[in-house]
Formats: C-alpha cells, structure tokens, sequence
C-alpha cells in the first residue's frame, strides 16, 4: 500500500521505518527541516533502539523516504497517518491540539482521491468529532478519518510497532475498516495481535484509560514504598507478594521516582482535566490523586539522597547516572532522573551527569547543569552515587560496582528506580539506599 507518515517525530519516525518494513511504500512528511534531512539520510534524529538500522535500511531501497512537502504525501498516498504532537496547553487545561488540526486541515484540500486519514496522536474524547468536520469541511474528494492510538513504549518503539499487542481502530464506514484491515495486514494475518474496531469516542477514552491506569499502578505502588519507608518494611517484597495474584501483577510495580518522558505525564494531567470538565467526579480524584503521588517522588528520592549522604549536600560531589525519562531512548522530556538532577543541582557543591544516550538532548533542555564524557569522569571523585535512569550499562554490568568503588571517594549508593541488584554492589563495599526498602550494607 502507499501511505503517509504525517510528523515524524518519536511516534512517527519508528512507525514510518516499521511501515516500510511490513512491505508498504512510505513517504514520511516532517516539518523540522533538519529532522526530516537527518531521517532522509537513514538515521534517527534521536537515539531509539533499532530505529536507525530500519531506517537506513528502508531509505537505501527507497521504499521510504521523507519530505516536508505535504502536497507530495498527498499525491502519492492512499492512506495518511497523522502522528504529530499534542502537547499539554502552557495552562494545564487539556491538550494544545493545533498540530492536529492543522495537518487534517492542510491535508484536507491536496486530497484528488477519495483517501484514508488515520490519526495516532493521542488526543482527548471529543477531538476526533471536530477533526470530522474539519477533514469534511476542508475535503476535497472524499476521505474517511480513523482513530487509531498508538500504545508502543519508547525504548521499544520499533519492537511495538512491528508487534503491537492490539490495534485499535476507532471508525464509522465500512471502507475505513477495510483500509485499516489493508495496512495492518501483515501484522494481522500473524495471528497474535487483536484488532479492535469501534466507534472513535472509544477509541479515544481506551488510550486515555490504558495511560492513566499504568500511571496509577506506578503512584500506587510509590504510594506503598511511602508507608513501607515510615515503617521500616521492605517495598519490593510487598510488590512482590501482592503481585502473585494474577489479577494484579508484577509489571509496572517497581516502586520509584515515578512516570515521566513524553506521554504519560501529559496524557494524564489532560485526562484529569477532561473527566473534570465532563463531571466524571470520581474519576477525576482518583486521577487527581496519581498525579499527586507522582509529582511528590522527586522530592523524596531527594530526601532519600540527603538521607544517604547523612546530611544536607552543601560540601558533597554527587554522580547522577541517567538522563533520559527511562532506559533506551534519549527522549528527556518530562524525565523524572532531569528533576531529580535539578534538585541535587540546586543543593550539591557538585552535580556530574552522565547518560550513554541522552547527554546532547539533556545539554539542550539543561545547559546549566555539568555533563561527563565517560562514565569514569563521572564516577571519580563523587562522595554519592545517584542512579537516576534503569540503563543496563549500571545495572546489569557485573565488573561496575568494583571498578565504581576504585573511583569514588565514597561508596554509597542511590537508586532511585530500584534497578540494581543491591547484592552485587554490596559486595564490592557498597551500601545501597532504595525508597521504600531498609539500607543494604557492604558485605564484609
Ligand atoms: N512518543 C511516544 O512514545 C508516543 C506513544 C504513543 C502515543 N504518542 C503520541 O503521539 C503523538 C506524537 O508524539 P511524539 O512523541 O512523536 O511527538 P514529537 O514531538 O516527538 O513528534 C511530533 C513531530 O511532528 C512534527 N510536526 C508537527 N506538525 C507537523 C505537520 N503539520 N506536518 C509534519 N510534521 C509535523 C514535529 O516537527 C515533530 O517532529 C502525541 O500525540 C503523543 O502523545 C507518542
């Protein structure tokens, strides 16, 4: 099939290169000239895992390629993907849906035939039903709109898009449920990934409603970690016994500094927003609540910092390892480990940041804040270790603690994502501070 890829961005970019790779012929249209010649030359304009080999694979074949220029997606597609941005509103108060808008809206009038326009931007219940009058005012042939959110998890994106676990289809004619059926063939006729079709409203409250109850798992058990840290009691032993009932779980209960990057924090506070204003009263103080607990962590993972240190930070160097809002992106939108940095930043005598990934983005949105080259710059000389982002490269690399122990004039360490194996640390002379559990103390 021939389709559009309409902001290529960290949504549009591994959709685009995974489109190509389920076969489609794939123009990918992006407004940043400089993104869009980074991409055109085979890369990723941002570090995710798989994007750039997918990508320079499929620009080198020229099943993929990408412009600025909408008229030319316009002539050459049957199906346009709408994946641009939908930030928060300077306000609070819901999301700033302009970059949707106004792609439907310049889209609308290049259309010469009849067209499928598929939007994936999350966008709050009620949207689609303008962008319907929208596309129906602006059209010039025929074109049916389709919402169909995206779920995929940065750091895997190009994983979830080759295989979502469902698709979702929010549509109203027989022959947008057919274009749909065509694009995600591939992926269907494997058998493993459910398509849902449905009406858009429903489509849209699924996406919201997925991203608030994983965040309210998140601030659930980070509401848990708060008691088990007055108590004395032990967090992760509790995620792990309550998580043997199957109706709850193990996955996303790893008490925490909480949810960040670019969805999670925005989609929740515009849901919040959105039930408040539809008079879903309940819904809005729970919503409330999670937001609430999330946005109280890095003030306690910074309390758990001082804790270590046994003391206000004035005179210590502290390593904060992680930049980026989780491990495998380089997206530091919202990241929670940026916060947590800030605020060391704000009360250390030294703050060194090092992130395998993320440092040109984190230099770009914080130029105050003081970078290392290497893991080594970072680590020599810190009286406090803060492991901020669940990279593999610090918790999975079994020679780190002892090589980090040569280095830092104090081995204490903080991980304030509960990623490290404390044994391993612990035996290399380390103690190891984690909210929500009892200090972990060398092993001698
Ligand atoms: N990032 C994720 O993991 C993810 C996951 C699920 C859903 N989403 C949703 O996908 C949407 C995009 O998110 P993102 O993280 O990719 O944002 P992003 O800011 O990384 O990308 C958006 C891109 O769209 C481009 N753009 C804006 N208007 C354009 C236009 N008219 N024509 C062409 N390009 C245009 C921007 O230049 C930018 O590169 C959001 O609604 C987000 O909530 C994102």
């Amino acid at each position: 099939m021939r389709v559009s890829v309409i902001g290529c961005g960290h949504l549009g970019a591994p959709h685009a290169a995974a489109m190509a790779e389920l076969g489609h012929e794939v123009v990918g249209v992006e407004l940043n000239p400089e993104t869009c010649e980074i991409l055109q030359s085979g890369r990723g304009a941002f570090y995710e895992k798989d994007l750039d080999d997918l990508l320079a694979q499929h620009v080198a074949t020229g099943r993929l390629r990408f412009t600025t220029d909408l008229s030319e997606a316009a002539a050459f597609a049957d199906l346009h993907f709408i994946a641009v941005g939908t930030p928060l509103r300077p306000d609070g108060h819901g999301y700033d849906t302009s970059q949707v808008i106004d792609a439907v809206r310049d889209l609308a009038p290049l259309l010469t035939r009849p067209a499928t326009v598929v939007g994936k931007s999350t966008v709050t219940v009620g949207t689609v039903a303008r962008l319907q009058a929208v596309l129906a005012e602006h059209v010039a042939a025929g074109a049916d709109l389709v919402w169909n959110p995206e779920f995929l998890r940065e750091g895997h994106a190009v994983e979830d898009s080759l295989r979502p676990d469902r698709i979702v289809a929010g549509l109203t004619t027989p022959a947008a449920e057919k274009a749909v059926r065509e694009v995600y063939a591939p992926i269907l006729e494997r058998g493993d990934t459910e398509l849902i079709v449905t009406d858009p409203a429903t489509a849209e409250v699924l996406k919201s409603a997925a991203n608030a109850y994983l965040a309210t798992k998140i601030s659930y058990i980070n509401a848990m970690a708060e008691i088990c840290e007055i108590t004395g009691a032990d967090v992760t032993t509790v995620a792990h016994g309550i998580g043997i009932d199957h109706r709850i779980g193990h996955a996303g209960m790893r008490p925490g500094i909480g949810y960040g990057g670019g969805c999670l924090p925005k989609d929740v506070a515009a849901f919040t927003h959105r039930v408040g204003e539809l008079g879903a009263t309940g819904a809005s103080a729970l919503l409330s609540a999670v937001e609430q607990i999330n946005h109280g962590r890095a003030g306690a993972a910074l309390a758990l910092v001082e804790r270590a240190h046994g003391g206000p930070l004035d005179t210590a160097t502290v390593a904060v390892l992680g930049a980026s809002f989780k491990a495998g992106t380089s997206d530091v939108r919202s990241s929670p480990a940026l916060r947590l940095a800030g605020l060391i930043h704000d009360a250390a005598a030294r703050t060194v940041i090092h992130d395998p990934e993320a440092v040109p983005a984190a230099r770009r949105a914080h130029p105050e804040f003081t970078y290392a080259e290497s893991l080594v710059e970072a680590l020599r000389g810190a009286d406090l270790v803060v492991l901020a982002t669940e990279w593999p490269h610090y918790t999975k690399e079994p020679s780190l603690p002892a090589t980090a122990a040569g280095l830092v004039r104090r081995p204490v360490l903080v991980d304030i994502r509960t990623a490290a194996d404390p044994t391993g640390w612990t035996r290399a002379g380390w103690t190891v501070h984690q909210l929500g559990r009892p200090a972990h103390h060398p092993i001698v």
